[in-house]
């Protein structure tokens, strides 16, 4: 599969501890607004909210529990329950390596541990200048192609650890 050229970006913002910055609960506002009085809108509202900030930090989940009025535990416990919220800031790009079998038996364990010894980072983790979160993942469905990395919607087929290494280049 060919690859395309990546437009480089501005790292997504980070919230300090406990206070939100006015632009933060401005959008969260308008997101609480759009999905208030609908039934079952929790999931969605924290998925907006995290499009939109990046991840869901502590002070974003209780500003959203008291937008919703409910117990900030259960925005908490629904953070932490699905693997697809984010409690830690991403970087620019985020670079998934598969680790399904298929690409596992054809290097995708060494690709992944090369990164992290390349990136300085651990599963989940962001590199210090903000510009990779590092993630191994199961299975992506592609495993014709193995092994397999997708960097934040660009997947790289058949990729090697030097090969990975010109890649992570072009996302400068
Ligand atoms: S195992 Fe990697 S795509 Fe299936």
């Amino acid at each position: 599969m060919e690859t395309q050229n990546v437009e480089p970006s501005a790292p997504p913002p980070v919230a300090p501890e406990d206070v939100l910055p006015a632009d933060w609960t401005d959008r969260l506002d308008r997101i609480l607004d759009a999905f208030r009085g609908r039934p079952g809108s929790l999931i969605p509202v924290m998925q907006e909210a995290q499009r939109a900030m990046g991840y869901l930090p502590l002070a974003v989940q209780e500003y959203l529990a008291d937008g919703l009025n409910i117990n900030a535990s259960e925005v908490y416990g629904v953070a932490t329950f699905y693997a697809f919220f984010r409690l830690k800031p991403v970087g620019r790009h985020v670079c998934k390596v598969c680790l399904g079998t298929a690409c596992y038996v054809k290097g995708g364990e060494k690709i992944y541990q090369q990164l992290q010894k390349d990136l300085g980072v651990k599963h989940g983790e962001t590199t210090v200048d903000r510009r990779f979160t590092l993630e191994g993942v199961r299975c992506v469905g592609a495993c014709g192609l193995a092994p397999v990395v997708i960097i934040d919607e660009e997947v790289h087929r058949e990729v090697d650890v030097m090969g990975m290494r010109e890649i992570l280049g072009r996302y400068a």
